[in-house]
């Protein structure tokens, strides 16, 4: 019986495609691989025409190095059909990873140009639902995404209950987080982790942002909520930060707590490389999400950003770096929050929290907290969830802009 597979034509890196490919679908593997006789490089004679084959979920593949061709285009794509959100958002995210393009309706480009659809399977299922209208619906949502969002192709889902109180009713200077879109750049782990989940229980959409797609698709199972969603993206990158704004499209909130662990070497011997990487990271990173962040940030919107204690209480010595970085934060958000008003900027302060940054101490980490815990006034040390409560509370308040919230349970204090 004759077969049938895909053939695609690279230029000269057909061999970095196939490894690409094979990077992205956990259930793929290489065949054969021929390299010919004659070049496809042209005088400089360095890459011989030579086929790649490979398999990706059962499919066989062959990848060609056939110097300059006319480039791919849609009128073939590859699709791929996903079970759920979570799926979905590795698929588009991997693939447009690294200089690939969204395209709208679940199609995207990846780095050398292939065209691929990435779409769960409930949407052709819903498109074709004997209600037309319904099923028109989900078509005119649709043609307003590029990556899918299933949550927002039917009617949102009614809000979680707040088991603890009923904020809509009883506050005036409050607006109520359902069906709110909540962008938490960090929101992979620790602190973001857990302001993800508060808003989702607050009845928000959340789109989680990371550098990572297996942390992200960790958290997304982890939040198990239907209405989040992920970004690949690193906000020290001017390019991915532009990218996610315009993939998740217009939203009500941007919270940032991303960050890595900061320089701490006495002054006389700073490393210079290592204080420029944490400045990127933290305070460019900020400035590069609010630049983009205003072009799609709805009107009662907020922007909340995370300092910490080294500001009040710098680790001596080498504390000086952290300490003016997060001082920082403050003056940012007062200059911000006249510069953008009524869109509100703000900050938390937390003080030590329980989270994965802290697991580089490695099993010291139990006395590290112990010993902090006696120290403060409020004996504990506290989860991400604790803190959480700060940023709920500063995306909700409509009357509270250019202000830093401390929650470090009296660290500062001590
Ligand atoms: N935990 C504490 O005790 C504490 C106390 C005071 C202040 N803080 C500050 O709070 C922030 C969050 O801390 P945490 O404990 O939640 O840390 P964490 O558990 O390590 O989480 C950091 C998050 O930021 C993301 N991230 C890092 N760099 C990024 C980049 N360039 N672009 C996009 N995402 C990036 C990480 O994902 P990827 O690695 O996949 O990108 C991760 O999701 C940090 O700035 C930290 O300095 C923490």
């Amino acid at each position: 019986m004759a077969t049938i597979h895909p053939f695609l034509w690279f230029n000269t890196d057909a061999e970095q495609a196939r490894d690409f490919y094979l990077s992205v679908f956990k259930n793929s593997k290489a065949l054969q691989t021929i390299e010919y006789t004659d070049w496809v490089s042209g005088t400089n004679k360095t890459v011989p025409h030579a086929t790649f084959d490979f398999e990706l979920e059962g499919l066989h593949l062959t990848a060609l190095n056939a110097g300059p061709q006319p480039p791919f285009n849609e009128r073939l794509s590859l699709y791929i059909e996903t079970r759920d959100q979570a799926e979905t958002d590795y698929y588009y995210e991997a693939l447009t990873a690294g200089g690939g393009r969204a395209q709208p309706c679940g199609w995207l480009t990846d780095r050398y140009g292939v065209y691929w659809q990435v779409i769960p399977e409930i949407l052709p299922r819903l498109s074709a639902d004997p209600d037309r209208e319904k099923a028109n619906r989900v078509r005119q949502a649709m043609y307003g995404m590029r990556k899918i969002i299933i949550a927002d192709l039917e009617p949102p889902m009614p809000a979680r209950p707040d088991p603890h109180r009923n904020r809509n009713e009883r506050r005036t200077l409050m607006t109520s987080l359902v069906d709110r879109k909540v962008i938490v750049v960090g929101g992979s782990s620790g602190i973001g982790l857990g302001v993800a989940e508060a808003a989702l229980n607050g009845g928000a959409k959340v789109v989680i942002v990371g550098r990572s797609p297996e942390k992200l698709l960790a958290a997304e199972r982890t939040l198990n909520a239907g209405r989040v969603t992920s970004v690949v993206a690193d906000m020290t990158d001017e390019a991915d930060v532009a990218r996610l704004f315009d993939e998740v499209g217009p939203f009500d909130h941007l919270v940032s707590t991303a960050g890595t662990l900061p320089p701490g070497d006495p002054i006389g011997s700073t490393d210079m490389e290592a204080v420029r990487g944490f400045v990127d990271n933290k305070l460019i990173g900020a400035v590069m999400l609010s630049k983009h962040a205003v072009r799609t940030l709805k009107a009662g919107g907020s922007m909340t950003f995370t300092s910490g204690i080294n500001k009040d209480r710098p680790p001596v010595p080498g504390g000086s770096v952290v300490s003016a970085i997060a001082g920082s934060f403050s003056y940012f958000a007062r200059a911000l929050a006249l510069e953008l008003a009524p869109t509100r900027v703000n900050v938390v302060s937390p003080g030590w929290v329980d989270t994965p940054m802290w697991d580089i101490v490695g099993e010291a980490k139990s006395s590290f907290f112990a010993d902090m815990a006696a120290r403060l006034p409020s004996r504990k040390i506290p989860t991400a969830a604790d803190v959480a409560a700060a940023y709920l509370y500063l995306m909700e308040s409509d009357f509270t802009t250019g202000e830093t919230i401390r929650i470090d349970g009296g660290h500062n204090l001590i």
